[in-house]
């Protein structure tokens, strides 16, 4: 009775627990916050760790701070590398979009990377319970994407969804309501922009920060020719004498330092098709690809998993809420998904 009570009064929420990206959805409600995995923590004279800022805020102080604040992205690569500052940052985002005169204690529904340990699963339960939630649904990322991205995932046919997020890209093959196969790599957006670094370095002795090479690629990155090659202006510093310096990159440049990664998900790509069941090939052969996450809007991304695989490619409508918006999606089936569970 009191549960039911409790259910009446209080919104499930939804939540996407990305490498570079959180989002929380509120049912009914829709998406209230889409920020930066990220979190500035600063330490007091006796060594004693508190936050200063989370999100965006904190996104913007990367590489600019003073030695007593520490800028740190907990999750790192898909996995949590920072298990406290997980939890900080997990708790501050419920607590930001719990309103709590209206939210008594919600159901959450939380989006993860493939293949999390089950240590970092109790992590993230415990945070969100810690923040107050009485129940805590964990659904991993490929599935939820598919959901996002419109695929019907119940049916008998299959259907091949490809996210590129921050840490990892994630495949999965999915069927009758689950996935029939998945593949996890940790060659995504930050991969791509450690490549950005390390060309800029090699090629024009130039030192470039994270944020920067980030910057670049969402300005310029194409992943196949543009009718018109662009270009931008890169600041750094020069590696031999430290000065600073300036120098212009063009679209075709970037091809090149991204070329790595991107022929890494290519493989990854090739691989899972190889392993895929005839019956769902064919089913694929003639659905195309989906593809989601923010690394799938890096322009002609598309058209470059298309070329490599030989299949069509299609980029989900808003890449980057696709796994959040299937979250929302699943959040509806929440009283059924509680009903089977079993406890982590
Ligand atoms: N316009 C753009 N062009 C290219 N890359 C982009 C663009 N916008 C965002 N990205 C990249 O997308 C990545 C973030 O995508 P997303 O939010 O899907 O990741 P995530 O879900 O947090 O990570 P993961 O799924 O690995 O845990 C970042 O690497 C970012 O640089
Ligand atoms: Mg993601």
């Amino acid at each position: 009775m009191f549960k039911r009570l409790l259910g009446m009064f209080s919104n499930d929420l939804a939540i996407d627990l990305g490498t570079a990206n959180t989002l929380v959805l509120v049912k009914g409600q829709g998406i209230c916050i889409n920020e930066p995995s990220v979190v500035a923590v600063t330490y007091d004279k006796h060594g004693e760790k508190s936050i200063l800022a989370v999100g965006e805020e904190a996104k913007k102080m990367i590489g600019k701070t003073p030695s007593n604040i520490h800028v740190i992205r907990p999750m790192k690569d898909g996995v949590i590398a920072d298990f406290e500052i997980t939890e900080m940052m997990i708790r501050y985002f419920i607590e930001k979009s719990h309103d709590r005169k209206r939210f008594l204690s919600p159901r959450i529904l939380i989006c993860v990377p493939y293949g999390l340990t089950k240590v970092e699963r109790r992590t993230v339960i415990d945070s969100a319970k810690f923040a107050g939630a009485r129940y805590v649904h964990l659904m991993e990322e490929p599935f939820v994407a598919s959901i996002g991205a419109g695929i019907p995932v119940d049916e008998p046919n299959g259907n091949l969804v490809i996210d590129i997020g921050g840490g990892t890209t994630e495949i999965g093959v999915t069927s009758l309501g689950g996935l029939v196969l998945s593949k996890s790599v940790r060659i995504a957006g930050d991969h791509i922009d450690q490549g950005i670094i390390n060309y800029m370095k090699k090629n024009f002795n130039l030192i470039i920060g994270e944020r920067i090479a980030e910057e670049i690629k969402i300005k310029i990155g194409a992943a196949v020719p543009l009718d018109e090659e662009i270009s931008t202006m890169v600041k750094g510093r020069d590696q031999q004498n430290g000065s600073l310096k300036s120098i212009e990159i063009t679209s075709e440049q970037l091809r090149d330092a991204m070329k790595n990664s991107l022929e890494g998900i290519a493989d990854a790509l090739k691989d899972v098709l190889e392993q895929t069941p005839p019956e769902l090939a064919g089913d694929i052969v003639e659905n195309g690809i989906v593809l989601t996450g923010g690394g799938a809007l890096i322009r002609g991304l598309d058209k470059y998993l298309s070329n490599a695989v030989k299949l069509p490619v299609y980029t989900a409508e808003e890449p980057l809420l696709s796994v959040v918006k299937g979250a929302g999606i699943a959040l509806n089936s929440i009283d059924s998904l509680q009903k089977t569970a079993y406890e982590d």
